[in-house]
């Protein structure tokens, strides 16, 4: 038995709490920024509506901006909100609509209410705020950011009638090597484990797609010991993943072959009832790409040959085919590292560098620091220099100790110092 006086509790009791505030006090970046945006105040008078997955990492997020002024109209992605992540910021003030789903329709409608608000700003992942936008547009949009690769190929054809600073989170290099790169291969990896319980050495894994998460995602499998072979449609990236020392064969020849495979492409259907016959016994079906239309999950499950579904294990689907195969798949094809049972999603540090790109994304476009001609465009430079800066100063990785939370980076007062919000006109 430990003495009592060993035992810390959470910060404020339950344990989803505790969790919260674990994240919020790890995510040194978005500390400081909140703490210089209760002086700057760069959202006075502005709503902002977000469309982004409620959890932990998202909640420090959500905070910072409230904290600069922002009345913040939030709702989630399909499938991964979490009730404490929705609980904890309703009590701060936060307005959240509706609640986890996996139901589409009930989605839109999630969807509809925040832009109903008529917010100013628009923070967007997968696209969802700013096509909602077009269809029922409203006077008085700044602008916004939109979090990711899908997000930014759905709204690129829509940059034109959008007309608003619209900048991609996604394209930053900061966001693309920590996030994509590292976070997505250490978290899928983190989930398999979890999810499964199984050991990765000697599994053949079959990686599909080999952008930065699915660098990553092989890079992690390959150092837990599994054999990794990448399919990729694109032969130039095929040939990068084959020159970085990864098999890269045929689809049916790496589907015939792989105990694990992960879909990581940002596409739709990319493994299908077709596949069916391909698929080994006990062959385990991830997909860790933003939508959960990767694996045509219902097109397998309705296919000829599949006699019986069923939950194996929280987090794990059975489809058992009747020659006596078993497929496994992992959290009904919704991204693995957000859904499914105790999900961490990506590390602390990785995400609260894209959420200070974020933040001071959100903060320029208020401030009138970028215009028309940024939509739907990579995060400007400065932004990125900053973000780095301020990341190797409060992480202490740039020789000298890091500053206390609060206490602002050297050298980097902010887009626009002090007075950002006096830039903007309000509408
Ligand atoms: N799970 C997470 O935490 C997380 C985090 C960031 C991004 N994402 C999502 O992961 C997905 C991939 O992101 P990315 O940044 O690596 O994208 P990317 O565009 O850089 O790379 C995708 C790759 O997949 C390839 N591809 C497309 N269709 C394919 C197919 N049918 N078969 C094989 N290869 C195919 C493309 O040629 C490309 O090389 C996106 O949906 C993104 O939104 C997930």
């Amino acid at each position: 038995m430990p003495d009592t006086k060993d035992v810390i509790p959470g910060a404020d009791g339950a344990p989803g709490r505790s969790r919260i505030e674990w994240v919020r006090s790890g995510c040194r970046l978005l500390s400081s920024i909140a703490a210089e945006f209760t002086r700057t105040r760069p959202f006075d008078g502005l709503t902002i509506g977000t469309g982004i997955h409620l959890e932990p990492k998202t909640v420090a997020l959500l905070l910072t901006l409230a904290e600069g002024g922002a009345r913040v109209v939030s709702t989630g992605n399909l499938s991964s909100t979490q009730a404490d992540a929705v609980e904890y910021l309703r009590a701060r003030g936060v307005e959240v609509v509706g609640a986890a789903t996996t139901d589409q329709a009930e989605h839109d409608e999630h969807v509809r209410q925040v832009i109903a608000a008529r917010p100013q700003l628009l923070l967007d992942n997968g696209g969802d705020l700013f096509a909602r936008y077009l269809a029922e547009p409203y006077p008085g949009l700044l602008g916004g950011t939109e979090e990711t690769t899908s997000g930014r190929t759905r709204l690129r054809p829509l940059a034109a009638a959008l007309e608003v600073p619209v900048l991609v989170i996604n394209d930053s290099p900061i966001k693309q090597f920590a996030e994509n790169r590292h976070a997505v291969g250490q978290s899928v990896l983190e989930s398999y484990l979890r999810i499964t319980n199984q050991m990765t050495n000697g599994r053949r894994v079959a990686v599909f797609g080999y952008g930065a998460c699915g660098k990553g995602v092989a890079a992690n499998f390959r150092n837990a010991c599994a054999s990794v072979a990448v399919v990729e449609i694109d032969p130039v990236t095929r040939l990068e993943a084959s020159l970085d020392g990864f098999a890269v064969p045929g689809r049916e020849e790496a589907l015939r072959n792989a105990d694990v495979v992960i879909t990581v492409t940002g596409a739709e259907s990319v493994i299908t009832a077709d596949d069916l016959g391909f698929l080994k016994d006990d062959v385990v079906l991830m997909n860790a790409g933003h939508f959960p239309r990767e694996i045509a999950v219902e097109g397998l499950a309705r296919a000829a040959g599949v006699v019986q579904r069923y939950d194996a294990a929280d987090g794990i689907e059975t489809l058992r085919v009747d020659d006596g195969r078993r497929i496994h798949l992992l959290t009904r094809g919704h991204m693995v590292n957000l859904a499914g049972p105790r999900p961490l999603g990506n590390s602390i540090e990785s995400m609260d560098l894209g959420f200070a790109l974020q933040a001071r994304c959100l903060e320029a476009v208020a401030a009138g620091s970028v215009g028309a001609g940024h939509t739907v465009v990579p995060v400007p430079r400065f932004i990125d220099e900053l973000v780095a800066t301020s990341f190797l100063d409060r992480y202490g990785r740039s020789g000298t100790p890091p500053p206390t939370s609060g206490q602002p980076s050297s050298g980097h007062p902010g887009i626009s110092g002090p007075s950002t919000g006096a830039a903007r006109s309000t509408p």
